[in-house]
């Protein structure tokens, strides 16, 4: 039986996963292949195909299907613009590309009348892409929710595993696993790439988010627009307190689960976009995604007609992209087989480039949670920080000084303000003014989730 011929730009982690898969699929071939490094050792079916030059691949008649996989967010998202104006269908797992070049690509794609296929590109395994696409196709929807990055939910696991499992132990601060060391356990385990910065500063999310919206709201959103914080950026980072003071039963005692979640919410006439690490109560409406644990990822999306639908798969990793990737590729071949010799391509449908639409403004969000900063032990810190918080009209419900984790001679400590509702910009405002006060250190919001 005929195949489609499949063009692979990069042989890595992925690649050779759908290299492999790809030999025994009745479909699809492997006719070409691109990277870098040439001579770089690898079995001679892979040998025989590759090249330097993805252009070359782009070029060859065997292709019909070209399949991304360089992990380069500019230069992937220019070869697949070049392949789909020579006519040819892309299969990619680029989710910078797509999320950067969303307009470009589907607009080009429906002009030229071929197929972009980008399940990989969101939730690893798991069919987010697709599902979102045909429940927006007969519903509203209204918001959605996801743990996206197995990456971070890896090191925010282990931290709290640490943690949980010293619980009583007196040196508990000097037995907990700080961020560096959960990290470099996530990298030594392959979760997390030799550059982990577009994971822990929340990029890799945001993209994921920018695509799911373009899809769940049929307008085109610039991942630049979406509001953005990680577990580990220039201005904080998840501290190993942190989960002693969710877990403690002296403190909240396992009430919520500490994950980065993406969230988009329709609440006026703009949805409001947002990426930042939150609190989810393990036993409340979320506790399906408070329970997604290790490298997996949840997504739960809320229809107005069909009301919460919840996925969780594996997020990442070779084998499950892999699926994505494959069940893309064998789509489109059907279709490119079906149609050979009629010249009419009837392939998954590429989804509208749609206007460019800006997200909601995220300042105005209604928030509630716990505001953590480090203060020493010094007279009148508490007074100024309470007059920080009166002065931008955030109203104190309580607030506790985790006293197992002081250290220094000035005896740091951290403590946790638990605030009522305030509109989010206002409680930042009060996390650049706590970060001017002398001796203050590492402030940090933990929003609660509520949709
Ligand atoms: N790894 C995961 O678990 C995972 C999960 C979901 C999605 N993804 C996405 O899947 C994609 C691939 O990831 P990966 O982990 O397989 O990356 P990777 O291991 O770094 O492999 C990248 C491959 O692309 C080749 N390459 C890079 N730039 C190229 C260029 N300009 N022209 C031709 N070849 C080029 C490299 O060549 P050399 O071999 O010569 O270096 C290498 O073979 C990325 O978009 C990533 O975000 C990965």
């Amino acid at each position: 039986m005929a195949k489609a011929g499949v063009g692979l730009l990069g042989i890595g982690n992925i690649g050779k996963e759908v290299f492999a898969y790809l030999k025994s699929s009745n479909n699809a071939q492997v006719t070409r292949v691109a990277r870098r490094r040439i001579n770089a050792p690898a079995p001679a079916a892979i040998k025989k195909l590759v090249t330097r030059r993805a252009e070359t691949v782009i070029a060859d008649p065997s292709v019909d299907i070209v399949v991304e996989l360089t992990g380069d967010g500019k230069r992937g998202a220019q070869y697949m613009l070049d392949a789909i104006d020579q006519g040819q269908h892309v299969v990619t797992a680029n989710k910078e590309a797509i999320a950067v070049r969303w307009r470009d690509i589907m607009s080009l794609a429906r002009k030229r009348g071929v197929s972009v296929g980008f399940e990989a590109t969101v939730g690893g395994g798991m069919p987010v892409v697709r599902a979102m696409q045909r429940h927006n196709a007969a519903d509203d929807i209204q918001s959605f929710a996801g743990i996206l990055n197995g990456t971070c939910n890896f090191i925010l696991g282990r931290m709290k595993e640490y943690v949980v499992r010293h619980m009583d132990d007196p040196n508990i601060q000097k037995r907990s696993l700080p961020l560096e060391d959960a990290l470099a356990e996530a990298q030594k385990l392959g979760y997390a790439e030799p550059d982990p910065t577009m994971d822990i500063n929340g990029f890799d999310t945001k993209f994921k988010v920018a695509i799911l919206a373009n899809l769940a709201f049929d307008s085109y959103f610039d991942p630049n627009d979406i509001y953005c914080e990680g577990i580990w950026d220039q201005n904080q980072r998840i501290l190993a307190s942190d989960f002693y003071f969710l877990h403690h039963q002296r403190y909240l005692g396992g009430k919520y689960a500490l994950k980065l979640v993406g969230v988009a919410e329709r609440t006026g006439r703009r949805p409001t976009l947002r990426v930042h690490p939150a609190l989810i109560e393990t036993d409340g409406p979320l506790a399906d995604l408070a329970a997604v644990e290790g490298s997996f990822n949840g997504l739960t999306v809320e229809g107005r007609r069909l009301g919460t639908q919840f996925i969780k798969g594996l997020g990442a990793g070779p084998k499950p992209t892999t699926i994505s990737v494959a069940s893309d590729i064998h789509e489109i071949a059907a279709a490119v087989l079906s149609s050979r010799g009629t010249g009419c391509h009837a392939g998954p449908p590429v989804p509208a480039a749609r206007r460019a639409g800006s997200p909601g403004n995220v300042d105005r969000v209604q928030t509630r949670g716990f505001i953590r900063s480090v203060s020493p032990d010094v007279k009148g810190v508490y007074a100024k920080k309470l007059d920080i918080l009166a002065r931008h009209k955030v109203n104190v419900q309580s607030v506790v000084n985790v006293k197992e984790f002081v250290y220094g001679r000035d005896r740091y400590m951290p403590d946790y303000i638990e605030i009522d509702p305030a509109p989010d910009g206002a409680v930042r405002e009060v996390l650049k003014a706590f970060r001017r006060l002398r001796g203050v250190r590492d402030p940090m919001y933990f929003r609660i989730l509520e949709l």
